[in-house]
């Protein structure tokens, strides 16, 4: 009962977002330099990619308490209730080509998962591509944008959204199961110390990217044991066609290998993945 009234007072009185513990705790670093919050924005991601546009430095992040045009992948919208996530978009100028890009997904969805970890000790996966995921339940999700002139990249933001203080309980409209840090620890975290640990993590590992190419072997072995869907028999909707087989694994460039039942090897860059239990049940984790 007691857990009861401190879950409810959580999903109803979100705290207003700390901005100077942000500030203070990332200054001099990468992320601390330049950092803007709104209450209400349309989506981090659509106001960074401006920015960027407009000549914002690296290291440029953009966090909302609340967002009205959300943007999820493959065009969908990304639902949230202000002040019960994290929402925010960061922006990255790397000196890649646009084939090697996958890799700052990668890192950022293990930074997350990372962060995620630590404060709360809760134990996420990611689901292909870029999904965060806790048992069979989405806690967050990541959307990757670039752009490139003349094979260059310009810019990349990587903006996620995770699920801090919200109740999935109160929406009904979800097309998949969906969970918070909240709901399932039953503990109060910290969107502001969640957001810290992960962005340290972050500039660690796109300074080790940015080194060594070469050396990012520690970062795809672990962003594949934290694979949610490999070994699995799953199904791929691309929008084109639907196709099921083993998930045999991600390579570098984020492709996802199907070894189908006729045993071809297809590979896929993106698409909606689906785990198959059984020839009746399927499951839309
Ligand atoms: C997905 O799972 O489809 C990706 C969701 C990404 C949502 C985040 S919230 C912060 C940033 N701004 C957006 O408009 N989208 C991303």
């Amino acid at each position: 009962m007691e857990n009861e009234t401190v879950k409810k007072q959580a999903f109803e009185n979100p705290e207003p977002f700390n901005l100077d513990i942000l500030a203070s705790a990332l200054n001099p670093g990468l992320f601390g330099k330049n950092i803007i919050f709104r209450e209400t924005i349309g989506s981090t991601n659509v106001f960074l990619k401006r920015l960027a546009q407009e000549g914002a430095s690296e290291g440029t992040v953009v966090i909302a308490d609340e967002q009205s045009a959300g943007l999820g992948r493959l065009g969908r919208k990304w639902f949230s209730k202000k002040g019960e996530s994290l929402l925010f978009s960061v922006l990255l100028r790397p000196q890649l080509p646009p084939r090697k890009l996958f890799v700052l997904t990668m890192i950022f969805a293990l930074a997350g998962i990372d962060a995620v970890q630590d404060i709360s000790g809760l134990n996420t996966m990611v689901k292909w591509p870029n999904d965060i995921y806790i048992g069979e339940k989405k806690l967050g999700g990541i959307l990757t944008e670039f752009s490139v002139v003349q094979g260059v990249v310009q810019h990349l933001v990587l903006g996620m959204g995770l699920n801090v203080n919200w109740n999935p309980e109160m929406e009904k409209t979800l097309l998949y199961p969906a969970s918070s840090i909240f709901a399932e620890s039953q503990e109060k975290v910290s969107r502001e110390e969640i957001l810290v640990n992960l962005l340290k993590r972050l500039e660690v590992s796109y300074y080790e990217v940015g080194r060594d190419m070469e050396r990012t072997e520690g970062f795809y072995e672990k962003w594949n044991e934290k694979s949610l869907i490999l070994g699995k028999t799953v199904v791929i909707e691309t929008g084109k066609e639907r196709i099921e087989g083993e998930a045999a694994g991600i390579d570098r460039d984020g492709a996802l290998t199907l070894i189908t039942a006729g045993g071809d090897r297809r590979k896929f860059l993106c698409g909606d993945v689906s785990v198959k239990m059984n020839l009746s049940e399927q499951r839309n984790f």
